[in-house]
């Protein structure tokens, strides 16, 4: 080794406490090497690699100056940082605001050739201004270089402030794509036979759902029952930002002809009842043999995102969950487990015999977890009539603790954040968080995955879903578990493996 080798290999490994190594830094979760980050973009499955375009600031760690961020992947979970794929155009176009991107694979734009099949962008370009319309840009070269079309945007703003955030899909019964945006308090459906032209289809509003805030990010995509049957599912997230609600994403169950969607019925409900999941969307382009639908968010909320402790990175991704569509007391519902790639970074898996919460062995076995990053994979079996409330809990020396709990007197998974970080800059940050939860069964399935200053809980197959930032002021030291000692608790649980160990020294 010369001098030159041993300084740059000397300076990488110095790097790599820094970048990635820093306080409250998510191990298993995607985040920018440097600055901000809010929705998922772009998200689209091209060529066997998972593209995960996103919104960011490469200049400073607040939101504005927005860019198109890229990462890809080939397991959902290890993430390689691609440079920037759409560049913030203030003198022209205006800002890169959220969108997708499909895999034009018949070249229907014309913008590539048979041969070369562009990868297509349709987003929001937001001028300095504030005026919002559709544009498209395309990539020959799978997504590292970007052209803009010279005639964007594609969908003139009609007059409306909040008109954004497109999201397309090719809809094979009219052999055309279909294009669904929000338009402040509404969706709506355009169609297109080359993702240039196109045609405004219906409008999807009120009396349905939740409008406690301006409607962003929508996305409309098939979903099969367990029976087989296809159903259309619409996302919308519900910006929080004026809101007192915790949860942002909900979604319709119902039906699309290929131009009007007409929900089963204008309940609330809602992916995740957390408030660290916003702007959730899905995966396009997964091949049908694979035939998962595989959803992202982006694990913040507006409520208090500006203020999220972190440095010189600010938010993240949540883990990458597949939808299932189960039958539910009213209708369909969404339920989501994280995706099945996951596995890979176990780092071999402790079973837990069924005992009780309380038995010696049981407390062993979870006081001797390093507590920040952990899948847990748990069964309960309950014993009938009146139960306090049981669960795990993540605690520190320091007077701090995270209680998950299950109340089923009640009927709800409560994460209780109340007694972390009484440091945090906003007090919205730790707040009680509750799902609702199906009443009666004997059983109770909980699986968590606790990053370093994060925990996503799925409880009941991925029915009740709650993902909670947590800011604590000293790192958790230990796991306990709750509850009363007739109820019984076993599974399996893994110390999960840091997604950037191996790459720290590339980003
Ligand atoms: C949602 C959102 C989108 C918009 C983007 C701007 O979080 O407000 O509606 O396109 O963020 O960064």
């Amino acid at each position: 080794m010369n001098k030159d080798t041993v300084r740059k290999e000397r300076k990488k490994r110095a790097s790599v406490p820094e970048l990635f190594g820093e306080k409250y830094r998510p191990q298993v979760h995607f985040s920018a090497a440097k600055y901000w980050i809010n929705d998922p973009n772009g998200l689209v499955w091209h060529r066997g690699t998972y593209h995960l375009f996103y919104q960011h600031n490469p200049t400073g760690n607040h939101w504005g100056n927005m860019h198109w961020g890229h990462a890809i992947s080939q397991d959902l979970v290890h993430w390689e940082h691609r440079p920037i794929a759409l560049h913030a155009d203030p003198l022209g176009l205006g800002y890169m605001f959220s969108g997708c991107a499909v895999s034009d694979e018949e070249n229907s734009s014309g913008m590539g050739s048979a041969g070369q099949p562009p990868l297509v962008a349709l987003y929001t370009s937001c001028t300095v201004e504030g005026v919002q319309s559709q544009s498209l840009a395309y990539s020959l070269d799978d997504g590292d270089t970007w052209q803009q079309y010279d005639a964007n945007p594609v969908i003139q703003n009609p007059g409306v402030r909040d008109f954004r955030d497109p999201k397309v899909f090719w809809h094979e019964p009219s052999s055309r794509w279909i294009l669904s945006l929000a338009a402040y308090d509404r969706i709506s459906f355009y169609a297109s036979r080359n993702l240039i032209e196109w045609t405004h289809l219906s409008d999807f509003s009120k009396p349905d759902g939740s409008h406690s805030g301006v409607w962003e990010c929508p996305d409309l995509f098939p979903l099969n029952t367990e029976s087989g049957d296809k159903k259309w599912l619409l996302v919308i997230s519900v910006s929080p930002e004026h809101s007192t609600r915790d949860e942002s994403v909900q979604y319709f169950v119902g039906e699309f002809d290929g131009s009007t969607f007409i929900p089963d019925d204008n309940g609330e409900r809602w992916l995740d009842y957390g408030a660290d999941n916003y702007g959730a969307v899905t995966w396009e382009g997964i091949p049908p043999k694979d035939g998962r639908r595989i959803a992202i968010g982006w694990m913040s909320s507006w409520r208090y995102a500006k203020e999220m402790p972190t440095y010189p990175w600010r938010g993240n991704m949540t883990i990458p969950r597949e939808l299932r569509l189960v039958k539910g007391t009213s209708g369909f519902e969404l339920a989501s487990l994280p995706v099945r790639e996951i596995e890979g970074i176990r780092t071999g898996i402790i079973e837990i015999p069924q005992a009780s919460v309380g038995a010696a062995a049981t407390r062993d076995i979870f006081c001797d977890l390093p507590p920040d990053l952990l899948d847990l994979d748990l069964h309960f079996k309950l014993p009938q009539g009146e139960l306090e409330p049981f669960g795990i809990r993540f605690a520190n020396g320091n007077d701090e603790n995270v209680e998950i709990a299950i109340d089923m007197a009640s009927g709800k998974l409560v994460v209780d954040r109340t007694h972390v970080g009484q440091a945090v800059p906003n007090p919205k940050l730790v707040e009680r968080l509750e799902a609702p939860l199906r009443k009666g069964s004997e059983s109770l399935s909980l699986r968590l995955i606790k990053d370093v200053a994060s925990v996503e809980v799925f409880a009941d197959e991925g029915r009740s879903v709650v993902s909670a930032n947590l800011f604590y002021d000293a790192p958790f030291d230990r796991v306990e578990t709750f509850g009363p000692d007739e109820v019984t608790l076993g599974g399996e649980v893994s110390v999960l493996a840091s997604i950037w160990r191996e790459r720290c020294s590339d980003v």
